[in-house]
């Protein structure tokens, strides 16, 4: 995967339009499209104390995520990238969609802390690595560094 390459597409992005909602869609669309083996792609964004689905790609999904529940809310309270190999032996893992096997989502960090998380899924057991994981913090960056996160 060349995520240097999805990191200066959507840097390229920011430029042109800094707002998180136009980036966020943008990115989780390209992200959706150039991941092989991905279901789901998208943001969950810090709104009055919980995760509100924010712009994403794939089935319709959890409105509300609480800040320490599921995969989402844990990478949140810990303020970690959490990288889950077969989300059925997480403990509190939210089935959003049943056929999701594994997970990765990033904590996106603005001024106040953390504003918004990235979620990726998909239906295959172990899909995501430390190479993802390298790569999307990559992205991740790009975010913290152009967007607009006054969510
Ligand atoms: N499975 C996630 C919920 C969000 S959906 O996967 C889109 C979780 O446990 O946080």
């Amino acid at each position: 995967m060349n995520y240097s390459m999805i990191a200066e597409q959507i840097r390229a992005l920011c430029a042109v339009e800094n707002g998180w909602v136009p980036v966020f869609s943008n990115a989780s669309a390209v992200l959706f499209q150039e991941m092989p083996d991905v279901s789901w792609a998208g943001f969950y964004v810090e709104k009055n104390g919980s995760l509100l689905i924010g712009p994403f790609q794939g089935k319709m999904a959890c409105i509300r995520i609480p800040h320490d529940k599921g995969v989402c809310g844990s990478a949140y309270a810990k303020d970690t990238v959490m990288l889950v190999r077969n989300v059925h032996e997480f403990p509190g893992h939210i089935a959003c969609d049943a056929a999701s096997n594994s997970e990765i989502v990033l904590p996106i960090h603005g001024k106040t802390g953390i504003v918004a998380v990235l979620d990726i899924d998909s239906t295959s057991i172990g899909r995501f690595t430390e190479e993802d994981r390298e790569g999307l913090l990559q992205v991740v960056k790009v975010f913290e560094e152009c967007v607009d996160l006054n969510i």
